[in-house]
């Protein structure tokens, strides 16, 4: 047996590749996009702006990006025979299970950006505007709500909204919406967007590789996290019940949902942003309490056990006073982070190496074979 390797548990601090999409200072609270700070993206930019800007490298001019918009809008419509797939599935699926499965069923009906490692950023951008037609759907089935024309005048934030509250949103709330879809539009090599690497490293699809990520995404320890959050602040109802009941679940070693990450070391930037979108979100909608009780728990947690809050804290309470359920929360980020996957597997496409590492093994070598009959 070879000399035993130092094992890289979950590969923290490995450096697996080289990319110029994103970057995180963990140390400072920086994240950057292509060069630009997330803090002058969520305050300047639109979500298409910043699609455009993972998948191109640079910053639409507004022939570009009114070009953009129009492809989104248009590419916005499911083939008919999704839409009917959608309407079979059971009412009460996960989004984020039908989610999966539609993209993987999408792919069916894209035959040319199937092809093994197809570049082309026409596949990202079918992609990035079907998946809010997808939810939408979905959640209009279920609620037996009559299916949606596209509406390609919308922007992606307002036609989700459309679809999902059967409503105009307000101005307020598609701004609310399309920051929150900047903000989570791309984190480096986070566990989906690796997932999704890997899988294209092997020459394989983009609708595959994204499949790979939305199945890496569900898990509560990554996009699934923002669900748990709001359930714990529902569960606390009240600010002063705050200290108590997270004392309680730190005692008993459960982690607490939307605190602590794998680089940042303080406060993730884009958990400021949406902190404060929780604060407008609630004044408008008259109702703080969101706002309120995760502020104590903050408090808390920042107290109890050093941890700075993630964005997945405060998602659910920009998205629940708006009306969009829970259940939906992380199939969102997934319409969000659908534009940095794509750009990460194009990356992947131009510089290709298998990504495939090593594991060292720690099991038995020289046993006997011992035939059927005679095993217990
Ligand atoms: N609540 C309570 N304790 C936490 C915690 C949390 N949210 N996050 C980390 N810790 C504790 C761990 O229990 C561990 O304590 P120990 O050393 O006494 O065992 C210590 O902090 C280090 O945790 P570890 O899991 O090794 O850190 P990591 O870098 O692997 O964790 C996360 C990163 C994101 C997986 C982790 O912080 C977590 O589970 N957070 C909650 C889920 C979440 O919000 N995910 C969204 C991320 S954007």
């Amino acid at each position: 047996m070879p000399e035993p390797a130092r094992v890289q548990r979950g590969l923290e601090e490995v450096v697996a590749l080289e990319s110029r999409i994103c970057f995180i200072d963990g140390k400072l609270g920086r994240l950057i996009y292509r060069g630009y700070d997330i803090r002058d993206l969520a305050a300047k930019a639109t979500f298409e702006e910043v699609a455009y800007l993972l998948w191109y490298g640079r910053l639409p001019n507004a022939r570009e990006l009114t070009e953009l918009r129009g492809r989104l809008g248009e590419l916005r419509t499911l083939p008919d025979p999704l839409s009917r797939m959608i309407d079979t599935l059971p009412a009460d699926a996960a989004p984020m299970d039908v989610l999966r499965t539609s993209v993987s069923a999408l792919a069916l009906y894209e035959p040319a950006e199937t092809k093994a490692g197809a570049t082309a950023i026409a596949g990202a951008e079918r992609l990035t505007a079907c998946l809010p037609t997808i939810l939408g759907t979905f959640h209009r089935r279920r609620k037996g709500l009559p299916r949606l024309r596209a509406r390609p005048e919308l922007s992606p934030a307002a036609y989700l909204l459309y679809a999902l509250l059967d409503r105009e949103a307000s101005e307020l709330e598609e701004r609310a919406l399309d920051v929150a879809l900047i903000l989570h539009a791309d984190h480096e090599l986070n566990a989906s967007t690796f997932a999704a690497r890997v899988t294209a490293s092997t020459l394989s699809d983009l609708y595959s590789s994204v499949t790979s990520a939305i199945g890496a995404l569900k898990g509560p320890l990554h996009g699934g996290a923002n669900e748990r959050a709001i359930e714990l602040a529902e569960l606390i109802g009240t600010p002063d019940r705050a200290e108590a009941i997270v004392k309680e679940k730190l005692a008993r070693h459960e982690r607490i949902m939307g605190f602590g990450h794998r680089v940042y070391k303080v406060e993730d930037p884009r958990a400021t942003i949406l902190r404060e979108w929780s604060r407008k979100i609630g004044e408008a909608k008259g109702d703080l309490h969101y706002y309120e009780v995760l502020e104590r728990v903050k408090e808390v947690v920042q107290r109890e056990k050093g941890l700075y809050p993630n964005l997945d804290l405060y998602s659910g309470s920009v998205y629940t006073p708006i009306g969009i359920p829970h259940d939906l929360f992380t199939p969102i980020f997934a319409v969000s982070r659908v534009s940095g996957w794509t750009a990460h597997i194009l990356e992947e496409y131009e510089d290709l190496r298998l990504i495939r590492p090593t594991a060292q093994y720690i099991g038995p070598t020289d046993l006997s074979w011992v035939p059927l009959g005679d095993r217990t």
